[in-house]
């Protein structure tokens, strides 16, 4: 193999390596996804070819790699140890106490640093390689996690910069940040799958995956906090110490600072309390340590904590408390949840009476009972939710909780989306817990597009009983307007403009704006482009409604029962009398020929080259169907910045996956 690829392959992993800290640690990505995607491709194609030059350090390796059967033991030469607890400002003063009488002096250095919510872990090197991952097991023996700890992106494969021992175990927690925790529990959600509890769960759930290519789809972050085993001094000062692993390619986290003095100590704690809720990530409490290394071995250790560092907790975010009742709450798009009537507990200064059980399957899960002991969680600006139940307080007579068949607001009929864990309200516009959902989705940019007619008017209309329905709209007078809150004569007028506007729309925009259960804006389209009039789509039958590509039985019995509803009537016509139309359809051209043309394509992740919209309308320009869920009929998913389990789905199913730059060549063939 020439010395050229060599190079480039040097070239490329020196790149991809920095690239990928600019964007997880410093958080500041230089080049697109689509760029770093394609130098990865272009490293991966070179290792394959050239399997001699791949190395343990290569980005490459993050992705994971074939299953093991178990884990293997790992010794800490060093143990992994514990803390001992404080809870109060007491405990603070004690702590300092017992510091400067051990070592003789008046005031000590610490390093006060926040107490991530994680699971801890020892990461080696060799040479400045990394060579393995262990979790802290009972302290003296963990488990071989190695390819886990290698997907996480801020842990580095290669140490950087200067002083890198022979041998160095880094030591921290690997967390989930709150915001990737939620995501990560939405696409569970629509996913169907059970969600983790908490991100500490689900953070552990991740580390402790026998496959490290699922761990390595899941948002692990890494926050380093001391070192192991090593085999030559770094410094005498924990802080300095600190500064050296972010000189390493860590990021240590940005809350931890040196103080003096319990007094010091206290005020951070404060500061914490105060800033626990705007964390990037959930902490459960603060750790002190003593500065100075070289004196931590005067003080020694108690039973299984040292005496130099100590966990100060904060306020609990989980508590006991009893559900009252369970009901079942109608939001305003039909989706109806699951909520736990609580009685009222105080959680960390905030006093929760209701919490979330989401959908069925996890009532099911968790089993949760009318009158039932449970612990509830609240963290942050999360909704507060039932995490379990504590069965062994549970009342003899209870009985196991089920949403009802039919809407408790409306009466009608409740259904379960086809793909979703949800279960739907079917009353549309009959429903009241409906009325402002579904002309706010009537009015929202995909559909109808009334600028100036935010969510906040709807509601304020609504409320003084102006709109109950969609066509009531259009009888609306500017005068009507302004005499809404924070509404002057000037902008009651733009927004009346932004209705009449409203009335040159498209087919498939007012399909859609119907807001027809089990009707997206791709099945709108297919159905404009099949009937090409509104009549002629109220008129169909069964037989003609199943001649659409997207629509099977479900759909086409939803579409029939809505047009035969009285209601639903009246508002089409008074909506087409106050004057809305469109121009006539052309039917789909049929000499078409693309690679893309009658396949269905999934689109996922962000594109950076255009928005979403604008690619799936060059798509269907090309006759493609875009669909939004992988499933076996899918021909292409075409993915970009941040893909998720879309992208993982398809490639097991071996769809083929397009990225941006290759989409961008197939749409100008
Ligand atoms: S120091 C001897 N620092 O808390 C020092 N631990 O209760 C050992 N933890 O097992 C740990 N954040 O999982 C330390 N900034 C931090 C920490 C931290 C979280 C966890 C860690 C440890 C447990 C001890």
């Amino acid at each position: 193999m020439s010395q050229q690829v060599k190079t480039r392959v040097e070239q490329l992993r020196k790149e991809i390596t920095q690239h990928n800290k600019n964007y997880y640690i410093h958080d500041n990505p230089t080049i697109p996804d689509a760029e770093y995607d394609r130098l990865m491709r272009e490293l991966q194609a070179l290792e394959k070819e050239f399997p001699g030059l791949q190395t343990p350090d290569s980005p490459t390796l993050r992705v994971g790699a074939q299953p093991l059967k178990e884990f293997g033991q790992v010794q800490h030469k060093i143990p992994m140890l514990s803390l001992d607890n404080i809870f109060d400002d007491a405990g603070v003063e004690d702590f300092d106490r017992k510091i400067r009488e051990g070592l003789g002096r008046d005031k000590i250095k610490y390093v006060a640093e926040p107490k991530l919510d994680g699971l801890s872990v020892s990461i080696r090197y060799e040479n400045g390689i990394f060579v393995e991952g262990a979790t802290r097991g009972d302290g003296s023996k963990g488990e071989r996690i190695t390819e886990n700890i290698r997907t996480i992106n801020t842990v580095p494969l290669k140490l950087e910069g200067e002083n890198i021992p022979d041998v160095v175990e880094v030591r921290g927690e690997v967390v989930i940040r709150k915001d990737d925790f939620e995501k990560l529990n939405q696409t569970r959600l629509e996913a169907g799958e059970n969600l983790f509890a908490n991100p500490r769960n689900a953070a552990a759930g991740s580390l402790r995956q026998l496959d490290s290519r699922i761990t390595a789809t899941r948002p692990l972050t890494f926050f380093p906090f001391g070192l192991g085993d090593i085999s030559e001094e770094v410094s005498g000062s924990h802080w300095e110490i600190l500064q050296q692993i972010n000189a390493w390619g860590f990021s240590v986290s940005s809350e931890a600072k040196q103080v003096t003095g319990a007094e010091e100590l206290k005020q951070y704690c404060a500061q914490m309390i105060e800033r626990r809720n705007g964390l990037d990530y959930e902490i459960d409490g603060v750790v002190y340590k003593l500065d100075d290394v070289y004196a931590r071995e005067e003080l020694g250790m108690t039973s299984r904590a040292p005496r130099w560092a100590i966990a100060h907790k904060l306020p609990a975010q989980e508590e006991l408390t009893t559900v009252e009742s369970i009901e079942a709450s109608v939001g305003r798009t039909g989706v109806i949840t699951p909520v736990a009537n609580l009685k009222p507990v105080n959680i960390g200064g905030v006093t929760v009476s209701r919490a979330t059980l989401h959908n069925q399957s996890e009532v099911d899960r968790k089993d949760v009972r009318e009158g039932d002991t449970v612990i509830v969680r609240r963290a942050g600006d999360v909704i507060p939710e039932v995490v379990s139940v504590v069965k062994e307080k549970r009342l003899p007579d209870s009985e196991h909780w089920k949403l009802p068949q039919q809407c408790p607001v409306c009466g009608y009929p409740a259904e379960r989306v086809e793909g979703e864990a949800a279960l739907k309200c079917t009353g549309g516009i009959h429903c009241a817990a409906q009325k402002i959902g579904t002309i706010i989705h009537f009015v929202s940019r995909n559909a109808m597009d009334i600028d100036g007619l935010g969510d906040k008017l709807v509601e304020q209309l609504a409320e003084q009983n102006m709109i109950s329905i969609a066509s009531d709209l259009y009888d609306l007078t500017a005068e009507q307007i302004a005499g809404m809150e924070r509404m002057g004569e000037k902008s009651a007028a733009n927004t009346i403009a932004a209705i009449e506007k409203s009335k040159d729309s498209t087919l498939p925009r007012f399909i859609y704006a119907l807001g027809i259960p089990q009707v997206g804006q791709q099945t709108a389209k297919q159905l404009a482009q099949h009937f090409t009039s509104l009549e002629s789509l109220q008129t169909a039958t069964e037989e003609q409604l199943l001649e659409v590509d997207d629509v099977g039985p479900i759909v086409a019995k939803a579409i029939m029962k809505f047009f035969a509803d009285e209601l639903n009537q009246q508002n089409i016509q008074r909506l087409i009398t106050s004057g809305i139309r469109w121009s006539v359809i052309e039917k789909a051209d049929e000499n078409l020929s693309h690679l893309f043309t009658g396949k269905t394509v999934v689109l996922t992740g962000t594109l950076s080259s255009m928005g979403r919209s604008e690619c799936k309308e060059k798509l269907e320009a090309l006759g493609a169907k875009v669909s939004g869920s992988v499933s076996k009929k899918t021909d292409f998913v075409v993915y970009g910045e941040s893909a998720g389990s879309k992208l993982t789905k398809a490639q097991d199913l071996g769809i083929r996956c397009i990225d941006e730059d290759e989409l961008l060549g197939l749409i100008n063939e």
